[in-house]
């Protein structure tokens, strides 16, 4: 068992100290947030993540896991500490990484025994360098410690899962000593032979970066064979679905939607970009990958307003769906906002519905007319937007939802109606690559 402090309890501190913990050793979540951690240590969780709720509550009760503001006793009792503060980006697309320097200068003033640093937050590759480089300005010449870059893979909605049954964990570490410290860390997932791969820092950070983009690179790429799917009649479902039997192109990641949202993929993808940019090696696929992500939520908007003639002016849209994605309350970079902004903008109005994330909403655009069920908000309205696919849009009685609009108008950008029914029905539609009503379907 280890004593492990995780700096920082927004979601991938919290899911990884929560998760470390599970695995047995003894965690301190640490934030200088005191309202947070008040909340923690009273039971309750600030984020909405299925399994998590009942992840703490085991090791707060096996007293694996406590949570508090003292940042500086958590540092100096560790022999292992993790880095999992926010990196949001800044205007000129470049990840701000003032948090984790900060967090830096607090481990160099308490660095009383050798430790391991491990970060755990998306940060732009040569920054562990700069950690090192920060905490060895602070400390006297014989301390020892060591460095690693291990970055997350969660996601949203499932991170729970992803923490406990990872398909990798990289650890990217400045030593052999270091690697096998981390190893220990994640000792049940060694022993059920989760693939480990034990890289240098500056390869552990690439990896993070190079995989996120490539995934919403897939997505672009689905996105734009779904656009032109519409113009040649072809049905982009079935495109994605025969490409994914190629072994090499998998299935995963191939459905197209109305443009990527969330914490990380816009993120990442800037960041990414303008590092390259700034390194004299531009990747222009993940240039093509942002504008490509930016036009889609634009097309959207664009779709829905040809379904309504041409203007959203004096329209009442019902959006259904404000987070970025099923599962979770996280609206950040939602294509959902650009809809709502677009109809807003051109003088409609907007019903707006997700069964978690109103309230998040709310803090973006305060004077939507919020509702409490699907049903609510397509009441007499002359559009409906499915945004998010969440389950309970899946099972939306059509005959129902029909009688109670205004108009038979739906956009589906998330392609989870079925297109025979909706058109049986009498329903005017439109969804991403799919114009034409195939067999299965
Ligand atoms: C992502 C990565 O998957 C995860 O490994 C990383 O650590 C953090 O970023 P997350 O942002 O939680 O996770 O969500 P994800 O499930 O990857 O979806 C991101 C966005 O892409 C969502 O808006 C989703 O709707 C969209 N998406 C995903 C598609 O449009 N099509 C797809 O096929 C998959």
């Amino acid at each position: 068992m280890k004593r492990i402090t995780v700096i920082g309890t927004g979601y991938v501190g919290l899911v990884s100290g929560a998760g470390i913990s599970d695995f047995g050793h003894q965690v301190f979540c640490a934030d200088i947030n005191v309202e947070k951690i008040h909340r923690l240590q009273n039971g309750e969780i600030p984020i909405y993540e299925p399994g998590l709720d009942e992840l703490v509550k085991r090791n707060v009760s096996s007293q694996r896991l406590s949570f508090t503001v003292d940042v500086n006793q958590a540092v100096r009792d560790a022999e292992v500490i993790f880095i999992a503060v926010g990196t949001p980006q800044r205007n000129n697309g470049e990840a701000d990484i003032s948090a984790v320097e900060s967090v830096a200068r607090v481990i160099g003033e308490n660095l009383n025994s050798y430790k391991i640093i491990c970060t755990k937050s998306t940060v732009p590759i040569g920054t562990g360098e700069m950690i090192i480089k920060i905490i060895k300005e602070m400390i006297p010449v014989d301390r020892r410690f060591d460095y690693v870059s291990n970055p997350e893979f969660l996601r949203e909605g499932s991170a729970v899962k992803d923490f406990l049954w990872p398909d990798r964990v990289v650890i990217g570490a400045t030593s052999k000593k270091a690697f096998a410290i981390l190893r220990d860390v994640y000792r049940p997932l060694y022993l059920n032979e989760t693939p480990m791969v034990h890289t240098n820092v500056a390869t552990a950070e690439m990896i993070k970066y190079a995989a996120n983009a490539f995934l919403a690179l897939k997505i672009s790429y689905i996105n734009e064979v779904a656009n032109l799917c519409e113009k040649v009649g072809a049905d982009v479902h079935q495109v994605a679905k025969a490409m994914g039997k190629d072994g090499r192109i998998s299935p995963k990641f191939l459905h197209p939607g109305p443009g990527y949202g969330g914490s990380c993929f816009p993120k990442d993808t800037h960041a990414i970009a303008e590092l390259a940019r700034k390194k004299g090696a531009p990747m222009n696929t993940i240039d093509a990958t942002i504008n490509t992500n930016t036009y889609q939520k634009k097309r959207m908007s664009e779709k829905l307003k040809d379904l309504l003639g041409g203007h959203f002016s004096g329209k009442t849209v019902g959006v259904l769906g404000l987070a970025f994605k099923p599962n979770t309350d996280d609206v950040r970079e939602s294509s959902s906002i650009t809809m709502i902004q677009s109809i807003l903008d051109e003088g409609g109005s907007v019903k707006a519905y997700d069964p978690i994330a109103n309230k998040e909403m709310e803090e973006l655009f305060p004077n939507l007319n919020y509702c409490h069920s699907w049903i609510e908000a397509c009441e007499a309205v002359d559009a409906v937007a499915i945004m998010t696919d969440w389950n309970e849009f899946r099972g939306m009685d059509l005959h129902y939802l029909k009688s109670i609009m205004k108009a038979p108008i739906i956009l589906d950008t998330r392609n989870i109606l079925s297109m025979k029914q909706l058109s049986e029905i009498g329903f005017e539609f439109d969804n991403v690559g799919r114009k034409v009503i195939s067999h299965d379907y």
